[in-house]
């Protein structure tokens, strides 16, 4: 089969398209013909080992997928253990979901990683309630474009989106924020004239998070996703106890181990929210499978915006 494979992690160009061995069916594991791949900042990581988990090489990146299951012929997305951007994928049964008929499997596959995350963080880890203020950074890229719609389909009561400049704010638009501030603006200012912020999702983490404490509410939930930024923040905890401000963690592959059931039951929600119109994930660039490495480098480059799917076959 054809797969992306990385034998030194240097970077995106690391990932190759080559002929490599179908992996082999095995228990509680799903063989999926893939036909898309989802790709996110976590496969940057992934070239560059730089993510928590560090596979030895050769490994195939690539941790969502949409295709077809080899054992009952139904149409599923899987998040997969690596080994994504590949014609065949394992994935463990537990995160294989079969998919509504209607939905293409492009969308299917950009519907896994990014808008898991954003039910765990609003649901589970930012309690989000009926009527809340829902702050967005890096509301152009994958899981804030995911976070504002699973926001709003929680019925939050105004989605913030933040985002660089005029394509990403337009794209923060279209994925549906109710208001959209330019990062390059005072956009803490603009937060506080708009009430503040009860809920903050901040996948950018760096100079984002330690502004975004400047403008939630008194009780507010700062939810720690991710750091696109590159820097990893931190914070004198006073701040928390003056405000009555609560920092989350939310990591979906690091509950998985610990909870199997959540992931299911989010897709639940995501496909019926899906049927209704409510999320729609913005795929904006088109790539195949060999364009992996260009897809990536877009990623390093701050130039992504919605969420990139590799077309497989
Ligand atoms: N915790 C979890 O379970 C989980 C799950 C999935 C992803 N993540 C993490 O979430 C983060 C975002 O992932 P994503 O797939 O949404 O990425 P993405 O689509 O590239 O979005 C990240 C956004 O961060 C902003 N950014 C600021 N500085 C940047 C820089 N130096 N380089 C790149 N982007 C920068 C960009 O927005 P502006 O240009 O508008 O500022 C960009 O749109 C990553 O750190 C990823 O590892 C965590």
């Amino acid at each position: 089969m054809r797969a992306l494979v990385v034998h030194e992690p240097t970077g995106p160009g690391a990932a190759r398209l080559e002929e490599i061995d179908e992996p082999a069916a095995q228990d509680g594991m799903a063989l999926i013909d893939v036909h898309a791949a989802g790709v996110g900042f976590v496969d940057l990581l992934l070239t560059k080992g730089e993510y928590q988990i560090r596979p030895d090489p050769p490994f195939v990146p690539g941790i969502e997928v949409a295709g077809t299951r080899r054992d009952t012929g139904e149409r599923v997305c899987a998040t997969t253990l690596f080994g994504g951007f590949a014609e065949v994928a394992v994935a463990p049964a537990f995160l294989t979901f079969p998919i509504p008929d209607a939905m293409p499997f492009d969308v299917a596959a950009g519907l896994v990683i990014n808008y898991q995350t954003a039910h765990l963080a609003l649901t589970r880890r930012g309690r989000l309630a009926q009527g809340e203020t829902v702050l967005v950074h890096g509301a152009a890229g994958g899981v804030g474009t995911a976070s504002i719609q699973v926001a709003k389909a929680l019925g939050a009561g105004r989605v913030i989106g933040v985002a660089r400049g005029e394509e990403k704010t337009r794209a923060a638009a279209e994925a549906g924020a109710d208001e959209i501030l330019d990062a390059g603006g005072d956009w803490v200012a603009a937060v506080r004239e708009l009430g503040g912020a009860d809920v903050v999702v901040d996948p950018v983490g760096g100079d984002r998070f330690d502004e975004s404490l400047r403008c939630m509410k008194p009780e507010g939930r700062l939810l720690v996703v991710g750091f696109a930024e590159g820097r990893i923040p931190t914070l004198p905890v006073n701040r928390l106890l003056l405000r009555h401000l609560d920092v989350i963690g939310v990591n979906f592959g690091g509950l998985v181990p610990l909870d199997q059931a959540f992931p299911a039951a989010a897709a639940t929600d995501l496909f019926r929210w899906w049927e209704e119109g409510s999320v729609r994930p913005l795929l904006t660039d088109e790539y195949e499978l060999a364009d992996g490495a260009r897809c990536l480098r877009d990623f390093a480059e701050r130039r992504v915006i919605g969420k990139p799917v590799l077309r497989v076959r």
